[in-house]
């Protein structure tokens, strides 16, 4: 490792960060992560702390997962690199496709292609979506529906699909025909309804004035998040994902969950979609599919999707699209491994336990700092602290004040992850009792320092 002092002076000197003012690196400098051992990570001055934010959501399996250390490591000496466009394949991805297939089966899911990462897999299923009605002779179904405050990612496709102006408006004009309707959002919604069941129901009479107006023939997809994710873990009630299945069924719309996030474990369940009980027509996942070891993703596509394509004769179902790393075998043997630990470690159950614990506490910290407004959680391990200035207004609080909860949380042992005025909380899967308390703690300290 390069000496500290050099580091630290150099830090965003020459390095863009993502989700960041270039001048704010420089006067705020990112701590400088050089290590990562179980759930914990050090940073350039040798501070350890519990991950509470888990890499992204994707190191599900903690730093230590030596079984996808070798598997990559054999993988680049066997074959480090092929693609696998028209005409070759390799050993590992089919390997890695009968897996998933069999890991996805009740989600009603069994054929994948590959990507790099979240944003390509949302791109990718944004494009088969229209693909998929032109082959079947309804190409004027082009547009996107998607939720308020979802995630996607990146690409213009996905920007144009997200439902949070701070990804949006520095890059517009977006694709057009991208549609937004209300989420299920409890704490702030144009219903002023904080009655579950009630605002899932007005969010999906909102959904289908928003197909009325549009015109169903119009409509190629809808993509949402089971559970949201970086618009602040907004969880929807029981009711509202399966009606939003019902909807799209009856108006020939196709559900893409962008499950980057929710599969594997995360919620508690296999995936999002499994947690509500639908099937959808295409899943987009990446992240913890490699447990973040290596840039990789995967579209999972259903039966009828795929048959649709597959059964073309017209060469309308020619895919134009896919990335140079599309298959990438290093990537496919870091997920044959993961999906393998994942499975035999039967993360979903102790991310269900834990993820209890972590609520409960979140909650009991709520009694006592005024300043959280909103807990929100209760299916797995994600959580948000949405922080306020004034409970009544819900004000949200300042930019320095959640600063110095983050700073001092940090110093007392965890990483916590500060979006806007929400505190995420994503440990990784394999987190334990009193790594939680930890992190609680460290959360409760920097609350008291606000
Ligand atoms: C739900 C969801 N979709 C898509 C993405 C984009 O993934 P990536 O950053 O790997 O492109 C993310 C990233 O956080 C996400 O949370």
């Amino acid at each position: 490792m390069l000496d500290a002092n050099f580091l630290k002076e150099k830090n965003a000197r020459s390095v863009w960060h993502p989700m960041a003012h270039p001048a704010d690196s420089i006067n705020n400098p990112p701590k400088i992560v050089t290590g990562g051992q179980g759930v914990k990570i050090t940073d350039v001055d040798g501070h350890e702390v519990i991950d509470g934010v888990g890499g992204l959501w994707n190191v599900n399996l903690g730093y230590s997962c030596d079984p996808i250390k070798e598997a990559i490591k054999n993988q680049l000496d066997q074959l480090p690199y092929y693609s696998i466009f028209r005409g070759t394949s390799n050993d590992v991805i089919i390997e890695l496709s009968e897996e998933l297939r069999a890991f996805f089966k009740p989600d009603g899911l069994s054929r994948a292609f590959y990507t790099s990462g979240g944003s390509d897999s949302v791109e990718t299923a944004l494009r088969l979506s229209r693909q998929y009605h032109k082959v079947k002779g309804n190409s004027g179904k082009t547009k996107f529906l998607s939720l308020k405050y979802g995630y996607h990612g990146t690409h213009i496709g996905a920007a144009s699909v997200n439902g949070n102006a701070k990804f949006r408006t520095a890059y517009e004009p977006l694709l057009p025909g991208c549609h937004h309707t209300p989420s299920p959002y409890e704490y702030r919604n144009p219903f002023n309804e904080t009655d579950p069941a009630k605002l899932a129901q007005l969010c999906l009479n909102a959904l289908e004035a928003e197909i009325a107006f549009q015109g169903a023939s119009t409509i190629a997809a809808m993509i949402i998040e089971p559970i949201l994710g970086a618009g602040g873990v907004i969880v929807p009630h029981e009711s509202f994902v399966p009606g939003i299945r019902d909807i799209c069924t009856r108006n020939n719309i196709l559900l893409i969950t962008d499950e980057v996030i929710t599969a594997f474990g995360r919620t508690g369940a296999w995936s999002g979609s499994r947690l509500w009980g639908i099937k959808p027509d295409f899943m987009c996942t990446a992240k913890a599919i490699t447990n973040g070891y290596f840039p990789f993703g995967a579209v999972m596509i259903s039966d009828e999707v795929a048959e649709t394509f597959e059964n073309d004769t017209t060469g309308l179902a020619n895919i134009g699209h896919g990335y140079t790393y599309s298959g990438h075998p290093v990537g496919a043997a870091a997920a044959l491994a993961c999906l393998k630990e994942t499975q035999r470690l039967n993360v979903k159950d102790n991310a269900k336990a834990r993820g209890k614990q972590l609520h409960e506490g979140l909650l009991e910290l709520q009694k006592s700092f005024d300043v959280i407004g909103n807990i929100r959680g209760g299916h797995g391990l994600m959580c948000a602290a949405e922080l306020v200035s004034n409970r009544e207004t819900k004000k949200p609080i300042d930019k320095p004040t959640i600063a110095t909860i983050s700073k001092v949380a940090y110093e007392s042992g965890a990483m916590i992850r500060v979006s806007g005025n929400n505190i995420i909380l994503s440990p990784p899967l394999v987190i334990s009792e009193g790594e939680i308390t930890t992190v609680l703690a460290a959360l409760k300290a920097g609350l008291s320092s606000a």
